[in-house]
């Protein structure tokens, strides 16, 4: 993990980083992501699945720096809106490593994907069929995937599961609109359908909802073999890799993942007498989630009834994770040591927001004042990607730390950043 090292005052430190040294040179809130940590996470998937695409998924963390590195360690990327698309091929990704999502793509998103020749698109409707092809340059083919819904039930909280009927994303296999879904693109001559794709959810610590997901899919593709005599050389088996947030959670093991993948579709595919299509996952909170540290200030500290309510200088505005997936994070006392002892106490944001908090009966020292820095680990993945800026509170800077350096990712976001926009009329 990113801050197990210790630095001379006994701080966590960041790639040979202090934390108060990063508060003090870009103030709080700041998001502080290890760059070696991501890299290393990058290359892990890369070992553990030889021969298969390893595509981050952008919706975790994106910038340019984050496209750099995980181009530069040979990973392809999964984008879902035409900003994040551009954003990569600003940044020099190669857009045939690029796979385009979405449950609900805009014309712009269309138009985006075909002009800068994305990889695959991924179709989620029967009714984007049409709606695509439409868009594609006669003459021309655009290679797609189905993503379709396996049936199976996982992830690490209700608003995180897709692998079921009842979600907005994908084509049912069990009500047969996969298959119609299907029919529908191998009609289209503007379109090539290269394989199946799936995404069952997020945060799911256990092998076995894939290998699941992979009998049904493969399952798909020997129909489709029978019915359309087509053979789909790929098999996109999305994300959704857990990560802990404090010690007694468990993370997906990936390499026994990727075993465990590897020979259910061996062995389904030989029972199917088909081919092994070649391989693709989409991880995008396992490779960045434990690269970064959120850093805040206490602002205020109150006691009410049997309460303490630290209260700091973010929320969520910056992180809303706690209040929409209940997520129990372990933030704790940097900058300084306490010899005090320690209590259960509330950590909230500074937002006009009952349900503004960050964490709840954690323990922290009893002396715990304003003034005073708390670090939030395992908080590279999906915070700023999820925020908003409300109250006009910008959203905070992402500091990288490499190599004992620190350097400016992305900039605060101004009160004057949030009102530019506004037109006074
Ligand atoms: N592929 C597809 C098509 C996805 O929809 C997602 C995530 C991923 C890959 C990456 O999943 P991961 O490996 O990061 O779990 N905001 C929520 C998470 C939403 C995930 C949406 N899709 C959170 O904060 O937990």
């Amino acid at each position: 993990p990113a801050t197990t090292a210790r630095g001379p005052h006994g701080d966590p430190t960041v790639s040979g980083v202090e934390l108060p040294d990063v508060a003090a040179q870009f103030g709080t809130p700041v998001y502080v992501l290890d760059e070696t940590d991501v890299r290393e996470r990058c290359r892990a998937y890369r070992s553990a699945f030889p021969g298969a695409d390893v595509l981050y998924a952008a919706k975790a963390f994106l910038c340019r720096a984050m496209v750099h590195w995980v181009h530069e360690e040979g990973l392809g990327l999964d984008v879902c809106s035409a900003g994040d698309l551009e954003l990569a091929v600003i940044a020099g990704l190669p857009p045939e490593r690029i796979v385009f999502h979405g449950n609900a793509k805009s014309p712009e998103d269309l138009r985006a994907a075909l002009r800068h020749g994305v990889g695959r698109i991924v179709v989620d409707s029967t009714s984007e069929t049409a709606r695509l092809a439409a868009h594609v340059p006669q003459g021309t083919r655009q290679r797609v995937m189905a993503r379709v819904v396996p049936g199976v039930a996982a992830g690490g909280h209700a608003a995180i599961r897709t692998g079921t009927d009842d979600r907005k994303s994908g084509l049912s296999i069990a009500d047969g609109s996969a298959m119609h879904a299907v029919t529908r693109l191998v009609e289209q001559p503007r379109l090539e359908l290269t394989g199946l794709h799936c995404h069952i959810g997020s945060q799911i610590d256990t092998v076995k909802p894939y290998v699941v997901a992979v009998r049904h899919l493969v399952g798909l593709m020997a129909r489709i073999r029978d019915r359309h005599g087509i053979t789909l050389p790929e098999l996109d088996l999305g994300g959704g890799h857990a990560v802990a947030h404090r010690p007694g959670e468990h993370p997906l093991d990936v390499p026994e993942l990727a075993r465990r993948v590897r020979r259910e579709l061996a062995d389904a595919c030989a029972q199917s007498d088909l081919p092994v299509p070649r391989l693709a996952v989409e991880p995008g909170r396992a490779v960045v989630a434990r690269a970064g540290v959120a850093l805040y200030r206490v602002l205020a500290v109150k006691r009410t009834g049997a309460r303490v309510f630290v209260a700091v200088d973010g929320g969520t505005s910056d992180n809303p994770r706690p209040a929409l997936y209940g997520v129990r994070y372990a933030p704790r006392l940097v900058g300084r040591r306490s010899t005090a002892a320690t209590r259960p106490v509330t950590v909230v944001g500074r937002h006009c927001e009952a349900g503004d908090a960050l964490a709840s009966d954690v323990p922290l020292p009893d002396d715990v004042r304003p003034g005073d820095l708390l670090a939030v680990p395992v908080a590279g993945a999906y915070h700023l990607s999820t925020t908003s800026g409300g109250n006009s509170v910008g959203r905070p800077p992402v500091v990288a730390v490499a190599d004992g350096r620190a350097r400016l990712l992305v900039r605060r976001e101004s009160a004057q950043d949030l009102r530019s926009r506004d037109t006074g009329l």
